[in-house]
């Protein structure tokens, strides 16, 4: 596929999804050195300074129903999990929904952005930001987040990571029509997961607790309450 690389850009899911709406039919990789408007889940921005971290969007345009679009995010955390485990051997853990989390810290965080009719998906932008080469990062986040080279103690290639991460979503990607292969992803998502069977709390919703019972294949996370109530959560984020 076609890749497009920018030595600056507002988001390169922005761009993504402008490249989206004037080129129909087509999917592309769009990678920026540095972003100014680097955008996070929850209307949060990222951090996004210049030839530190990898700042990547993949425009795809899967034959798939719109209740779908959350598996192929589960797809992209097991493939950039993978990807940093390969090129770093630190291990990588899946935070629900799809933050990358290395020794507690987020070391990586996805944005899939969606555009579909009723039946249908047009395109799905999904873009994933990892901290590489950060020698330090702002005092605010620094108790909850870190980087590749802070973690290893040594400069990591972005290019190789980049092979490497858009290589295994490519693998991971044929989940969306083989079976055998959804069942291996998922396995290796829950396998991953640092959610599954703990005690967390939701954010948003008055800070309850709850323990996670199961992560669907839907991406879902199934809760129990202290008082035995369960619930389904499609969206949001947790504390553990
Ligand atoms: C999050 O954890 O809140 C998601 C962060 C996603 C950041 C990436 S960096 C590349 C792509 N472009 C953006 O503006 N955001 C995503």
């Amino acid at each position: 596929d076609d890749g497009r690389f920018y030595p600056q850009i507002d988001s390169t899911n922005s761009e993504a999804k402008r490249f989206a709406e004037d080129h129909p039919g087509q999917s592309a990789l769009f990678v920026a050195e540095e972003q100014t408007a680097g955008r996070g889940r929850l209307g949060r921005q990222w951090m996004s300074e210049q030839g530190t971290g990898l700042y990547l969007s993949l425009l795809i345009r899967p034959e798939i129903e719109p209740s779908r679009a959350s598996l192929v995010t589960q797809v992209a955390a097991v493939a950039t999990a993978e990807a940093v485990e390969a090129v770093t051997g630190l291990e990588a853990q899946i935070k629900w929904p799809n933050d990358l989390i290395v020794d507690g810290k987020k070391v990586c965080g996805i944005l899939a952005e969606l555009s579909a009719e009723m039946t249908a998906v047009n395109y799905l932008v999904v873009g994933i930001g990892i901290n590489v080469n950060q020698s330090d990062l702002p005092g605010e986040i620094q108790d909850k987040a870190s980087s590749l080279r802070r973690l290893t103690g040594r400069k990591i290639d972005r290019q190789t990571l980049l092979r490497a991460v858009v290589e295994r979503f490519g693998h991971y990607l044929g989940a969306l029509q083989d079976d055998a292969l959804l069942e291996r992803m998922h396995q290796v998502y829950r396998l991953k997961s640092a959610t599954l069977g703990k005690e967390v709390r939701l954010l948003g919703k008055a800070d309850r607790t709850a323990r996670v019972l199961d992560i669907t294949k839907e991406g879902e996370l199934l809760v129990i309450y202290p008082n035995g109530e369960r619930e389904r959560i499609h969206f949001g984020e947790v504390s553990v």
